[in-house]
């Protein structure tokens, strides 16, 4: 089948790049040509493993292509992917729709034959009867219909996502845009990947529940770390004894700084606007946006009390800056909140990542950047994980202990056992566990 991406961002680059790899063949489409002339040359604008070589194959082989010339790939396209940004307004938190609806009537007047239109784009539920109308106003004699069709792809694991997901949401009532929806994902029927057939508004809703529930499943467990630290238990084993229970299951209990990211923050809030609108409002949903934003702030408190009260004219090394490994996305990154906060405390910053440092260049001011994890602990006074990359797991502590000037680990992501660092002569503080007691010869004790 033939297939237009309308968007190579994260997305639409994934799913175009995959679909391609099924055997489609896909051409992406984006209004910026040094996008595109960098992908042409094989060059990705964003870090996501695996996606350069399976570009490059499916290139290679005829079936990827990348261009600005949205007309030229619509016309011949059996499906037509709408990818593009659904950014949170300013000043409200409802999804900015401008771009889904400029795709919408730029591929209205491209339509030469039966085409079905689908929104891969987080959008609000309804979105798809206005792209309906746009396409319908624009060009009141095409034949096509819309679909929705919601990703569920986590950055850094993107492609097996793509390829092994837990289901396929597809929204659609015309039976011959569900036939065209089936085609395109047969390859996966295959892997007997369960598909959700269902109506264009609860495809859209399905999307934004899924995401505040996972949300809401993070935020239990870091007020169940709250808890934890205050009642001298530990959260890590709390999550597996919850977890182990199938009707709760084990993912997303891991206790942390807070969620970030492209999604949860703004697909929550556009969640509880609509809801709002609809005079329907989901509480829990409110509350969760609420204790996240809180919870950021409280965990550059932690670092200040883990610095004795006081950070001005002090060097906080920072581990980790992208919202979650194994990607170079700064957004919404609770990296962000925790630095100003230090650096409006006085605080110097100096920091290490893998990959996000490009990125965080963009959104963070006056910072130092090392070259290594042990260069970014030279001569600090307090060492704080915020983002648990592989690299961060295993690394020397005792040789961080003699890089540090004042031996302080603020683990934001519980990935040391408190007494391999409390061996190796360092005060230790995590998340919703005991280690938030001190080392033995420490003078606070
Ligand atoms: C998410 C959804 O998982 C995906 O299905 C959706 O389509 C897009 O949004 P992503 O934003 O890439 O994917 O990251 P995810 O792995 O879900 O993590 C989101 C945030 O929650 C991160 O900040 C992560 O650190 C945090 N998190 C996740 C935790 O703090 N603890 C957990 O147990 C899981």
């Amino acid at each position: 089948m033939r297939v237009a991406m309308i968007g190579a961002g994260y997305v639409g680059l994934v799913s175009g790049t995959c679909f391609a790899d099924f055997g489609h063949t896909v051409t992406c489409v984006d209004t910026d040509a040094a996008k595109i002339d960098n992908l042409r040359a094989g060059r990705l604008p964003i870090y996501e493993p695996g996606l350069d070589q399976l570009v490059a194959a499916n290139m290679r082989q005829g079936r990827l292509d990348f261009t600005t010339d949205l007309a030229a790939a619509v016309a011949d396209a059996d499906a037509v992917f709408i990818a593009v940004g659904t950014p949170s307004r300013r000043g409200d938190g409802h999804a900015d729709l401008t771009y889904v609806h400029q795709a919408a009537a730029q591929i209205a007047t491209a339509l030469t034959r039966y085409t079905v239109v689908v929104n891969k784009s987080t959008v609000p539920v309804g979105t798809g009867d206005q792209v309906e109308r746009i396409i319908r106003e624009a060009n009141p004699a095409a034949d096509f219909s819309v679909a929705s069709n919601p990703e569920f792809l986590r950055e850094g694991a993107a492609i097996e996502d793509f390829k092994r997901p837990d289901r396929i949401v597809i929204g659609a009532e015309d039976p011959r845009a569900q036939e065209v929806m089936r085609d395109l994902y047969r390859p996966l029927f295959l892997n007997q990947a369960p598909l959700v057939m269902t109506g264009r508004r609860t495809a859209e809703l399905t999307k934004y529940a899924a995401n505040a529930f996972l949300a809401m499943k993070v935020t239990f467990i870091n007020e169940m770390a709250d808890l934890c630290e205050q009642v001298g238990a530990n959260v890590q084993e709390v999550a597996r004894g919850i977890g182990l229970d199938k009707r709760i299951g084990a993912k997303f209990l891991h206790a942390g700084p807070g969620y970030g990211g492209s999604c949860f923050p703004k697909d929550t809030l556009a969640l509880v606007k609509t809801a709002q609108d609809h005079g329907s409002p989901v509480r829990l949903v409110e509350t969760t946006v609420a204790i996240n934003d809180a919870r950021k702030r409280a965990m550059a408190a932690r670092i200040i009390t883990a610095c004795d009260g006081d950070v001005a004219g002090k060097r906080i090394a920072i581990l980790g800056l992208t919202f979650k490994p194994n990607t170079d996305d700064m957004r919404d990154a609770p990296s962000i909140v925790i630095i100003n906060e230090l650096q409006a405390a006085g605080a110097r910053i100096i920091a290490y990542d893998p990959e996000g440092v490009d990125q965080a260049k963009q959104v963070l001011r006056d910072i130092d950047y090392a070259a290594d994890p042990y260069a970014c602990a030279d001569g600090a006074d307090a060492l704080v994980i915020v983002t648990e990359w592989d690299a961060f797991r295993a690394l020397d502590l005792n040789e961080l202990r003699k890089r540090l000037r004042h031996p302080a680990l603020i683990d934001l992501r519980n990935i040391y056992p408190p007494e391999d660092v409390a061996e190796a002569g360092l005060r230790y503080w995590s998340v919703g566990r005991p280690s938030g007691a001190p080392a033995a010869d420490d003078p606070a004790q």
